[in-house]
């Protein structure tokens, strides 16, 4: 079935959820796209889902703004070390500053504190102007010192 000319569009408010990608969404999710001046920052939708799918512990979310695909988060969901680490998170071009990115990793870290051991999640960032590097410290991650691939990782206490 083809689910991308169905949703309404969304607006400012709406209640945002993470919901499972499945047979339903998954295209929508997949022609989700950051604007070409931060594709340095995402790998696209399409290249985490298939990551995902030769994954075993990961957690793949469709963020909905009311019944809207507007973005997508993975988690590296491990509980039996624990550790719980942002691998992948977008909100569309045409849905950022909206609130939504906020309110979905608000629920992500809800998600994480609900996890055994869930006190802390990780993630790492391109530190390039214009990247996502000011939206995670005003959400109280704080660098770690630590770098991959060019990324700087990131931790926040929940
Ligand atoms: C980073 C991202 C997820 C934020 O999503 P969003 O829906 O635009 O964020 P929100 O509208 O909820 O913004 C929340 C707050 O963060 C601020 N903010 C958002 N993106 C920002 C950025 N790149 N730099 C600085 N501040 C930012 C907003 O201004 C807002 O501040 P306010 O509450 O004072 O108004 C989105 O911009 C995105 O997908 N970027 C490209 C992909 C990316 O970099 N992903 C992260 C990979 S590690």
């Amino acid at each position: 079935m083809d689910d991308r000319a169905e949703s309404p569009a969304p607006s400012r408010g709406d209640v945002v959820t993470l919901r499972p990608v499945d047979d339903d969404n998954v295209r929508a999710v997949i022609d989700l796209d950051v604007a070409a001046d931060q594709r340095a920052f995402v790998a696209p939708n399409v290249r985490s889902l298939a990551e995902a799918f030769a994954t075993t512990k990961v957690w793949v979310r469709a963020i909905y703004a009311g019944e809207t695909p507007v973005g997508f988060a993975m988690l590296s969901d491990d509980d039996e070390q624990p550790r719980y680490y942002l691998w992948r998170f977008m909100v569309d071009a045409r849905y950022q500053g909206m609130g939504f990115g906020g309110a979905a990793l608000d629920l992500v870290h809800a998600y994480v504190r609900s996890r055994p051991g869930g006190d802390r999640i990780h993630l790492s960032y391109v530190p390039d102007e214009g990247g996502p590097g000011p939206f995670y410290r005003s959400y109280g991650y704080v660098d770690t010192g630590r770098v991959h691939d060019g990324e700087r990782e990131a931790v926040k206490v929940l």
